[in-house]
């Protein structure tokens, strides 16, 4: 893969690069259980800042650094690759020296004002463009999916930092006995429920937890619960206001104390690494260092062949460790 990072090449250069990387994802292209993946991710492929998603019938080009110039050429091109109904740009502006503010806009077709459905795996999932940090479904979890979806059968499952509950719905998918989502927020919540409707798998509300991980977890070791499979996908950095009790953020070693006396035996626990100050390796030590009980990792994964980087410690990392 073609490392380029802060060369910014001018505007037929990265055209150029967006095609090459439109033509790299073939395997990808006119399928029916699978229209949400990356199709510029411009970190590794030309053009830090910038990278272009297909979501649906949705070209979303979000970046982060100014491409004003080349937007227009940008979307002709999408446009000749394949019958967009919307190309779409998004970016987060600085109006001031320290506030932004979130631009969406449609160069081509509509601007869709709802949220609309695309296809992971075979899985549907609500996307919407208006929300400020992310669209719905990350992208880079797909592997993730997919692994939770083969690793699930008959387990009971719970969903940390569990967002709009991608993960869980495809545990739910691959037969998990029943999945608990918490996060911190309500609305990702209704989104979740939302998404296990549109896959018509069941929806009990105690299943959906708003509230602080961190103190959530506690409260379950009180209750000597057990679980078959936990997700831990904690964000790099937490507000201080979230943690009061530590830790903050990817704190693995501090993390899995609190997560592994849930674990049941023959539990799994599927870690997310998404530092890139720290290996991969370190994040294992530290999960396997400070656990208390014994853990052996039993999978390694990383993101998809959507998002190139030759170098491994700078992708999404996930190790799924299993409790003997
Ligand atoms: C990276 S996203 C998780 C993505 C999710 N695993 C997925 O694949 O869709 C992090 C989520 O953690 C939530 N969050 C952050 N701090 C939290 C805390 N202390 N307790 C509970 N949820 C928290 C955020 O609201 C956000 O939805």
């Amino acid at each position: 893969m073609n490392h380029q990072p802060m060369d910014l090449p001018p505007g037929p250069e990265l055209i150029a690069s967006v095609v090459a990387a439109y033509e790299r994802r073939s395997e990808f292209h006119g399928r029916d259980d699978q229209t949400a993946y990356r199709l510029f991710h411009g970190y590794a492929e030309g053009r830090p800042g910038l990278t272009i998603d297909r979501l649906g019938e949705v070209a979303l080009i979000t970046h982060k650094v100014d491409v004003e110039e080349d937007l227009a050429a940008i979307s002709k091109t999408l446009l000749e690759l394949h019958p967009f109904a919307s190309v779409v740009a998004k970016a987060d502006r600085y109006v001031s020296w320290n506030s932004t503010a979130l631009s969406v806009r449609a160069l081509h077709g509509e601007l869709p004002s709802d949220s609309f459905e695309v296809v992971d795996q075979g899985l549907r999932f609500w996307i919407s463009l208006h929300t400020r940090k992310h669209s719905g479904l990350f992208l880079d979890a797909r592997p993730a999916r997919g692994w939770l979806r083969k690793n699930s059968y008959d387990r009971r499952i719970l969903n940390l930092f569990a967002f709009t509950g991608s993960l869980g719905v495809a545990a739910l998918a691959g037969g998990a006995k029943s999945v608990v989502h918490v996060d911190s927020k309500a609305n990702p919540l209704d989104i979740a429920r939302e998404n296990h409707l549109l896959n018509d798998l069941r929806v009990d509300p105690r299943d959906f937890l708003v509230g602080n991980v961190y103190q959530h977890l506690p409260h379950a070791q009180r209750a000597k619960l057990r679980f078959d499979g936990i997700v831990l996908d904690p964000p790099p950095r937490v507000p201080n206001r979230m943690a009061r009790r530590r830790p903050q953020g990817q704190d693995y070693g501090q993390f899995v104390k609190l997560v592994a006396p849930l674990m049941a035996p023959e539990g799994w626990l599927l870690c997310f690494f998404h530092r890139f100050d720290r290996s991969r390796k370190a994040f294992e030590q530290e999960v396997l260092e400070h656990a208390g009980v014994s853990l052996e990792p039993i999978w390694r994964g990383t993101s998809g062949e959507d998002f190139p980087e030759h170098d491994l410690e700078r992708k999404l990392r996930l190790t799924a460790f299993v409790r003997r």
